[in-house]
């Protein structure tokens, strides 16, 4: 009988391995997680994917639960809520938590539970993002304003995380600041801009952007009304008779003008064969420009005086004044622009011929008294006075040439001496020859 302890000797140390082993065993097929979850931003209205990676996970069971309520969605592959937007599904060590059409509210922690004892679980993030939108209220509609006012223009946009909001100009153009600084955009829910005025007109944009596509923009329109404004840059025309003219007026207003002509007997002035009007506006850039022209053919005499360009809107009116005057025709040489006094001779030019074989007269009596005396030499003279003006187009004042014209006297003087004694001659009467020759002759 000796087996009998033999056996219970057998039976107690098997069982103690087998405790022994279980005990090693299960510590080894405890579940665990295989990698912590990752964090999942998306976009309002995508579906996000959440993956808990569980080893050994033998019998056990994976639960996912949203943090924030409280709320078992899932176990195993079940899903607990009534929410028809989740679905669980897993692939060897991969629980997947699938949430469709992911709303803000799905924004949270969520918990992978695995129900050991005690149970273990780790936690992820799901953030939902949502791109910018800009709300029709408080964000300011078009805007009408008079100059000189302040304007305020307001944008408000929801989003997530909060949106940025920036003001830029449609056109390039810059925007002022209070402290007179000009920019090309500016940060901020709120654009103040003190004391408007026509520049400050045209489209504002407010953007607003979070990083999350698509940025967004609202168009603003800033409209500025002031009253008619005319400027002319040449208010004395000169014109000859018979020759066209064009007047013209530059006229700034908002709301446009309405822009005419009239005559000085306030006369509108329609187009026809006499007038032609017309009145250009630069439609982009600056609507309330208009460029005012008015074409009178053919002046007469009863056309020079004054006109006006008129400009009226809602806010007032103004017009703004040109005077035609007559002007000479140019003579035939530009003689007539000299900037040295005019002596008492006037040149008269009857052909115009090369230089050296000019035979121009010069109306005065001396010269009258030269010609007679000897053509060559007024040929010399002439070439002279008229070499004037060339001589000051090229050099400049010419200092001798000057002198010949004011002193024509000097000229006279300057001749031969033979030609001084006939010149006097003329000059005197007959009795006074006799002594004049003999001076000649004594000298
Ligand atoms: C997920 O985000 C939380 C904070 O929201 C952070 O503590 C955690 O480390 C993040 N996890 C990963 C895997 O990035
Ligand atoms: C516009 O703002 C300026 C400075 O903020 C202020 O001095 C001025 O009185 C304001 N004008 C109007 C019409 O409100
Ligand atoms: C406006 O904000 C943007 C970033 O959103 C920044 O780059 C820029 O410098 C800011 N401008 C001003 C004038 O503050
Ligand atoms: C804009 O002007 C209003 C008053 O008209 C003022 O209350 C506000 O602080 C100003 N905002 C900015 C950003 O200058
Ligand atoms: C807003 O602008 C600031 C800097 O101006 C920047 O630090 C911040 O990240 C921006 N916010 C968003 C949501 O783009
Ligand atoms: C102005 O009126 C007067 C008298 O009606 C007329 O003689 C004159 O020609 C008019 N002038 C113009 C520029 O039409
Ligand atoms: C005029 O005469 C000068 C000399 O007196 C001579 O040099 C010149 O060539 C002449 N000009 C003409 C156009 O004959
Ligand atoms: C005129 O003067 C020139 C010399 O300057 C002389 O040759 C000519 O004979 C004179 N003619 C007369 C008509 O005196």
């Amino acid at each position: 009988m000796s087996d009998k302890p033999m056996a219970l000797c057998l039976v107690l140390i098997l069982s103690v391995a087998r405790t022994a082993w279980t005990d090693v065993l299960s510590t080894a097929d405890e579940p665990s997680f295989g990698q912590p979850i990752s964090n999942v931003t998306i976009p309002v209205g995508r579906d996000a994917l959440l993956v808990c990676v569980v080893d050994n996970l033998a019998t056990y069971k994976v639960a996912w639960l949203q943090v924030n309520t409280q709320t078992i969605l899932t176990i195993a592959t079940h899903v607990i809520t009534k929410n028809h937007r989740i679905s669980v599904s897993h692939s060897d060590h991969r629980w997947h938590l699938q949430i469709r059409d992911v709303r803000e509210s799905d924004q949270g922690e969520y918990m992978c539970q695995i129900n050991t004892d005690p149970m273990i679980s780790q936690v992820g993030y799901l953030k939902v993002v949502v791109p910018p939108d800009i709300l029709d209220y408080p964000t300011s509609t078009d805007i009408i304003e008079r100059e000189g006012n302040n304007v305020t223009l307001r944008c408000a946009a929801t989003g997530s995380p909060a949106p940025n909001i920036t003001w830029k100009r449609e056109t390039s153009g810059l925007i002022p600041l209070p402290t007179g600084e000009e920019v090309v955009s500016v940060n901020g829910t709120v654009l103040n801009i003190t004391r408007v005025n026509r520049l400050h007109m045209g489209a504002y944009l407010c953007i607003a952007s979070n990083g999350v596509p698509p940025t967004v923009s609202k168009r603003i329109m800033l409209i500025i009304q002031f009253p008619p404004m005319i400027t002319i840059s040449n208010q004395l025309v000169g014109v000859q008779e018979g020759k066209d003219v064009v007047l013209e007026c530059h006229s700034e207003a908002y709301p446009k003008s309405i822009n005419y002509w009239t005559n000085a007997n306030n006369t509108i002035l329609s187009n026809d064969d006499k007038y032609e009007s017309s009145f250009s506006d630069n439609v982009h850039m600056d609507a309330y420009k208009v460029h005012m022209k008015l074409k009178i053919r053919r002046i007469k005499l009863a056309d020079y005086g004054s006109y006006k360009c008129i400009s009226k809107n809602s806010l007032g009116s103004t017009d703004g004044t040109i005077k035609i005057y007559r002007t000479e025709p140019p003579t035939t040489k530009p003689t007539t622009t000299t900037t040295t006094p005019m002596p008492t001779v006037i040149i008269v030019e009857k052909k115009p011929r090369s230089r050296n074989k000019s035979t121009s007269t010069v109306s005065t009596n001396i010269n009258e008294i030269v010609n007679v005396l000897n053509t060559s030499s007024n040929e010399k003279r002439g070439a002279q006075l008229r070499e004037k003006p060339k001589y000051e187009e090229k050099h400049g004042r010419n200092y001798n040439s000057i002198e010949n014209i004011r002193s024509p006297d000097k000229t006279a003087q300057s001749m031969s001496s033979s030609k001084s004694c006939a010149a006097i001659y003329l000059f005197l009467n007959y009795h006074a020859v006799v002594f004049i020759i003999l001076i000649n002759i004594i000298f």
